[in-house]
């Protein structure tokens, strides 16, 4: 195991410090740009009283370090921190959960961990309580195959009042596109966060778009989504 800290600043005098493993074979043990974008922009929109997390109930759905969920509880949201199994039950999220826990219940902020692969049913997870005032997901959509699957959770984590934040790098059109095509299927309108918006904790040169979506139409899913 290769374990290095990260410090994201979440304000000229907080920093979260978290732990990857650049050695595991996985994707959810490191920070991806994503993860840190998300993260900073959630973080500068609570700052600027733009977005109230205060007890907000959020999802993170593919969290791998927990960085976007992580900096939400600490903004005092509640927050549940999902993925496939290896990762919530593994040492880089539980370590970074510890380190973080005290700060985040001195803000408000309550952080629980649940495991939710997208191609089993959301619905039928034991643990899920829909629908959540916020899902977010940064750097989850990398594999055209993830579209149904990742836009099928979040349309079952969701209602009309719901706010979905999705970040990622448009490296692959084909990849973009059809997740774009799922989720207005699914009844969800998206609009680009712009870059500029997320002001100065972010990294200006970063590829990264972070998408908002609400719920304007609600469909049923699928029998077998
Ligand atoms: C590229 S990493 C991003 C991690 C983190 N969100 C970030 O931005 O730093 C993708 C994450 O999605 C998770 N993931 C991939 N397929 C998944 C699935 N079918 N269900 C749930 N999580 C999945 C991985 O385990 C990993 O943690």
């Amino acid at each position: 195991m290769t374990k290095d800290t990260y410090s994201l600043p979440l304000s000229t005098t907080h920093s979260l410090t978290l732990l990857q493993n650049t050695s595991s074979g996985t994707s959810g043990t490191t920070i991806w740009p994503g993860g840190r974008d998300l993260a900073s922009y959630l973080a500068l929109q609570s700052q600027k009283g733009k977005l109230s997390l205060h007890k907000k109930r959020l999802v993170d759905l593919g969290t791998g370090t927990g960085i976007v969920g992580l900096t939400a509880a600490h903004c005092g949201a509640s927050v549940t921190l999902t993925d496939q199994e290896h990762i919530i039950n593994g040492a880089v999220l539980s370590e970074n959960i510890a380190a973080n826990a005290d700060e985040t219940a001195a803000n408000g902020g309550n952080i629980s961990t649940l495991v939710l692969d997208w191609n089993i049913h959301a619905q039928g997870v034991e643990g899920i309580d829909p629908p959540y005032d916020i899902v977010c997901g940064a750097d989850v959509m990398y594999d055209i195959s993830f579209a149904e699957p990742l836009s099928h959770t979040i349309a079952a984590l969701t209602d009309t009042k719901s706010t979905i934040y999705i970040a990622y790098e448009r490296r692959d059109p084909l990849v973009h596109d059809r997740f774009m095509e799922v989720m207005k299927e699914l009844g969800f309108k998206g609009t680009k966060v712009t870059k500029r918006a997320t002001g100065k904790i972010q990294d200006q040169d970063s590829l990264v778009d972070i998408w908002k979506f609400k719920k304007v139409a609600v469909k049923s899913l699928p029998a077998d989504a």
